[in-house]
């Protein structure tokens, strides 16, 4: 069976220069998706969208911070020029920082909060306006299963990941009417640069597998290829709900 409701269509992808973001990027592409990619490090995002190109497929790299409200305008503005509207918004960027809850200051938890949550919301907001116009369209947030845990030294990460959950649901039932379905993607441990350094650590890899009922770590594709079903028309009466990709360790005793 093949996917239906991809080629053609339009993506906007933050965080697509790297690890997820970048292999959703590669599987939308290669399903005919025409995509505006993001990230802060140019020269990374380039070479991402360079490779995308040669295999054929359509990437328009646009550097931008989604924590700042001038980048996000901007890469709403060139999505609007380059292809005249978004069917599909991949809100991906996200960062993480491990410091215990009693070191923290305010503007740290912020910081974090700015990038993994306020800049889902507000591109959300200002994208769905025109989704409403066309009468559809989907979201498709990148949470966490540590944003249903306590993971010490997590606290920014977690609430993060947590709001992104609760504000999947509330932008559901509020645009479900307009054709716009949303949905949170929340994998486990994926082998990417968010992750390599406590992965290389034997130990600490050792202690992460024996938590995962498929003792292994999942790899972006998998993440991707949900990802690319949440963005077909075979999902269209899926809106509201987190799907957890993590080989069962949020479900196992
Ligand atoms: N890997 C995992 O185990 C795992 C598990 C659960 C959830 N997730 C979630 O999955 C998403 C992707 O994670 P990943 O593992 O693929 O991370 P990654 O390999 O570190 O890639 C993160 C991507 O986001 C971009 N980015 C970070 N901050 C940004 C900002 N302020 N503005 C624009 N782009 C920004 C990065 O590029 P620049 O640095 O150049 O901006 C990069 O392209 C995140 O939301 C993460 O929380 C990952």
């Amino acid at each position: 069976m093949k996917l239906t409701g991809l080629d053609g269509k339009t993506a906007l992808i933050t965080g697509a220069s790297k690890g997820i973001g970048k292999s959703i990027a590669g599987v939308l592409a290669d399903s005919g998706v025409r995509l505006i990619c993001c990230a802060r490090n140019e020269s990374i995002l380039l070479q991402a969208c360079s490779e995308i190109e040669k295999g054929g497929g359509t990437a328009v790299p646009v550097r931008a911070d989604v924590a700042s409200p001038s980048d996000r305008k901007h890469l709403i503005e060139r999505s609007i020029s380059e292809f005249g509207g978004i069917d599909f918004l991949i809100n991906n960027a996200g960062v993480h920082k491990e410091k215990a809850a009693m070191e923290l200051s305010d503007e740290e938890l912020l910081q974090t909060m700015q990038i993994n949550f306020f800049s889902m919301f507000s591109l959300s907001r200002d994208i769905a306006r025109q989704m409403i116009a066309r009468q559809g369209g989907k979201i498709i947030n990148l949470g966490s299963f540590w944003g249903q845990l306590g993971v010490r030294k997590q606290l920014p990460y977690c609430i993060s990941k947590g709001a992104v959950e609760a504000m999947t649901r509330c932008l559901a039932v509020e645009w479900a009417r307009h054709n716009i379905q949303v949905n949170t993607v929340a994998p486990g441990h994926i082998m990417t640069d968010i992750s390599k350094a406590a992965l290389e650590n034997e130990k600490i890899r050792n202690d992460i597998l024996r938590r995962i009922p498929a003792r292994r770590v999942g790899n972006p594709e998998e993440v991707a290829y949900l990802v690319a079903f949440l963005c077909s028309q075979e999902s269209n009466y899926i809106t509201g709900h987190i799907y957890y990709i993590d080989g069962g360790q949020l479900i196992s005793w």
